[in-house]
């Protein structure tokens, strides 16, 4: 997976986490924007870059907002919400946002030749010294490691969303990756209030997306076998394993096209006929019925918005 990056040849200048001081995160959609937010909050001072304005724009507005709830809601000082978004700011610019950044955290679209872009530019533009990390969930850093000239500083953190209530985050190397890299980003999880775990090598779907399409695949296959019903396997998670929801409330809940998206990216990297996307799913996206967000997938829900 990671042939062809040389391992590298020096001690790695990746900065230890009292080096780390300004944040730059790459798109600001559903991941990018939370992460950003979540960076300010921790006290750094953060830039969310995306090349669409109206995604920053909209972005900038649903993050006041949800400050504004949370300090309504007496979970927050409203003065800490104010310097917080004073530290947050919103750019198109990569070059000019890259030029100062300690740490970057790459969020944008889930496409290969997009983070490949961005990694060869921001190993031009970002510093020497700056870690260069993708939240990507189905992309090993590997990938993109050797278009910066640095794949010691690159590896995979991984967010789970919604990215300011989440408290996992998977820290992924690669061959390449030094083991300072891997401590600093380890640290600046946890000054982000997270809890994360190191995964040592590249697997496709990492560690939680790897368990839950493990039962979801066991669901899947006891439904179609007539086994159960999806609402009894669904109360069997929740009621017997404590699960907040069952697989198939949560499948709805992911969406189903991202679901069989994931499985299509880690069948095409593994070929293994017991990682082939499943039937049932591709079926329901191929009507449009992508689970919560398009009213109807396992389930039938409220209008969307409703
Ligand atoms: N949505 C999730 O549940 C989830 C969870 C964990 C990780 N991820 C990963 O996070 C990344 C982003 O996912 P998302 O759900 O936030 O996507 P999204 O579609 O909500 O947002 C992506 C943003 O990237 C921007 N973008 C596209 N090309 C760009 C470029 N060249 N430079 C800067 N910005 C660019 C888009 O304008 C958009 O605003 C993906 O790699 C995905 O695998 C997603």
């Amino acid at each position: 997976m990671s042939a062809g990056i040389p391992l590298p040849s020096t001690e790695s200048t990746a900065p230890s986490i009292e080096g780390i001081r300004t944040i730059l995160v790459i798109g600001s959609g559903t991941m990018g924007s939370q992460i950003g937010m979540a960076a300010a909050l921790a006290g750094y001072e953060t830039t969310v870059q995306d090349i669409s304005a109206e995604s920053l724009a909209k972005a900038r507005a649903e993050l006041t907002a949800r400050m504004e709830a949370t300090v309504a809601k007496g979970r927050l000082a409203a003065a800490e919400a104010e310097a917080a978004l004073g530290r947050l700011s919103f750019a198109t610019d990569l070059d000019a946002s890259a030029a100062g950044a300690d740490f970057v955290i790459e969020a944008a679209t889930e496409r290969l030749d997009i983070k490949e872009q961005i990694f060869a530019r921001l190993g031009q533009v970002a510093p020497e010294h700056a870690i260069l990390a993708t939240n990507s969930s189905t992309l090993g850093a590997s990938k993109v490691a050797a278009a910066t000239g640095r794949p010691d500083r690159v590896c995979n953190m991984h967010f789970f969303n919604p990215a300011l209530v989440m408290k996992c985050v998977e820290v992924v190397r690669h061959r390449a990756t030094s083991q300072a890299t891997v401590e600093t980003t380890l640290e600046l999880a946890r000054r982000l209030g997270k809890q994360p775990v190191l995964i040592n090598r590249e697997v496709p779907g990492f560690i939680a997306n790897r368990l839950m399409g493990a039962i979801q695949k066991e669901a899947l296959a006891l439904a179609a076998a007539g086994i159960a019903s999806r609402e009894d396997i669904d109360t069997t998670a929740r009621t017997a394993l404590g699960h907040p929801m069952g697989p198939f409330e949560l499948m709805d809940m992911v969406g189903l096209d991202v679901i069989d998206f994931i499985a299509q990216a880690t069948y095409a990297e593994t070929g293994d006929a017991a990682d082939r996307p499943d039937a049932q799913v591709a079926a329901l996206v191929a009507e449009g019925k992508l689970g919560r967000k398009s009213g109807q997938g396992f389930y039938a829900y409220p209008a969307p918005g409703t």
